[in-house]
């Protein structure tokens, strides 16, 4: 079953983020999708923000990992800045899956096989000037396995 949030706001987008953040255990993986300007990083400050991160959270760049530590600490990814299966690699995205802490993925849905299917997907989408409409589903449960 999904859930539905239709932001109108940035700051809407950030507490969606930050109350979805409240159940989250370590382990998750959380994949986000969605074009440039869909809000995805913003929701991942809230994420952040709802974990204790007080640091300032951007898109990670050259060390194409943001790590965070929060408790469970935060893992951001952004497989935009990933331009090759060789970089996704050099990564070891299966120490983190599943692991001690949570990870955030943006722009998930350019290498959808590497995402375990018990993945949280959250899909971004913009309906209006200052308008997104945010999806929530919720991945098979963790016992099947990936
Ligand atoms: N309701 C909204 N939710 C999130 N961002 C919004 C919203 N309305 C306008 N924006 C703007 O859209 C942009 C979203 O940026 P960002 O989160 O970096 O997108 P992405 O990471 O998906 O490329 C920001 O410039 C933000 O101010
Ligand atoms: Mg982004």
């Amino acid at each position: 079953m999904g859930e539905r949030l239709v932001s109108k706001s940035p700051k809407q987008t950030f507490s969606g983020g930050k109350d979805f953040a409240g159940p989250l255990v370590a382990g998750d993986v959380v994949a986000l999708s969605g074009p440039m300007g869909s809000g995805k990083t913003v929701f991942t400050q809230g994420i952040a923000s709802g974990l204790g991160v007080t640091d300032v959270v951007n898109s990670p760049t050259f060390k194409l990992v943001g790590e965070y530590d929060s408790d469970p600490p935060l893992y951001h990814f952004d497989f935009y800045r990933i331009k090759s299966t060789a970089d996704l690699a050099t990564l070891g995205l299966d120490h983190y899956f599943g692991g001690e802490g949570i990870c955030v993925i943006e722009w998930s849905d350019l290498f959808p096989d590497v995402i375990p299917r018990w993945a949280i997907r959250v899909s971004f989408e913009r309906i209006g000037e200052g308008e997104r409409e945010i999806s929530i589903k919720r991945g098979e449960s963790e016992t099947v396995g990936n």
